[in-house]
């Protein structure tokens, strides 16, 4: 038996009270706000999260590598940045899931070296919290885990597979060895 994380019916549910909380906060913006998909990661969540905005957004993506395999390095890499201007925009940052907090520390920090956005928000599908390393801003949470999974699907991976599953889940040690000989071949 796979132990689930997060059904498809909970995503969906997370999404629409985020979604809703976020037409709230940005219903009077002079410029139009950006979402930025915090890839590849949070590609599924950032998808079905702005279904449910209502007024006129623009988006974007970044693209940073922290993990290697189950085990996040520290060590942030950019491998693509930003395209849109960000100044006086109201920027949605949209993350997948939030552990240590250096990757999220890096984008709000990059974020802030090259632009003067109106506000940044940030929206996380999964929080970690007791993995925490250092102190950072979360304004949105899906669902807090509180013990230290390592979990996949939905776009969250491990050594790339798994993103395509609906749901997240808590893959098996038999799981995992497999995804190792899959990913050797
Ligand atoms: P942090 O920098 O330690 O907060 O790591 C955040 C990034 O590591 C997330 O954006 C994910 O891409 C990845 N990550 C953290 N935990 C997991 C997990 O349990 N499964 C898959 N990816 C994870
Ligand atoms: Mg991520």
């Amino acid at each position: 038996m796979k132990e689930l994380v997060m059904s498809r019916e909970e995503i969906e549910e997370a999404c629409i009270r985020i979604g809703t909380s976020l037409n709230e906060r940005l219903k009077n913006e002079e410029r139009l706000p950006v979402f930025i998909c915090v890839m590849k990661g949070a590609m599924n969540f950032m998808s079905d999260l702005i279904k449910h905005i209502e007024s006129d957004i623009l988006v974007d993506y970044i693209k940073i590598s922290s993990y290697e395999g189950d085990k996040t390095s520290g060590h942030i890499t950019l491998k693509q940045d930003i395209s849109i201007n960000l100044d006086s925009r109201s920027v949605v940052i949209v993350e997948d899931i939030i552990d240590t907090g250096l990757s999220m520390k890096y984008l709000i920090d990059h974020i802030k070296e090259k632009y003067s956005p109106k506000q940044i928000i940030v929206a996380t599908l999964l929080d970690k919290a007791c993995e925490r390393k250092i102190r950072v801003q979360i304004d949105y949470v899906g669902k807090t885990l509180n013990e230290n999974k390592f979990v996949v699907g939905y776009g969250l991976d491990y050594k790339e597979l798994h993103r395509n599953n609906p749901y997240i889940y808590v893959p098996t040690k038999e799981e995992v060895e497999k995804m190792d000989i899959e990913v050797a071949k």
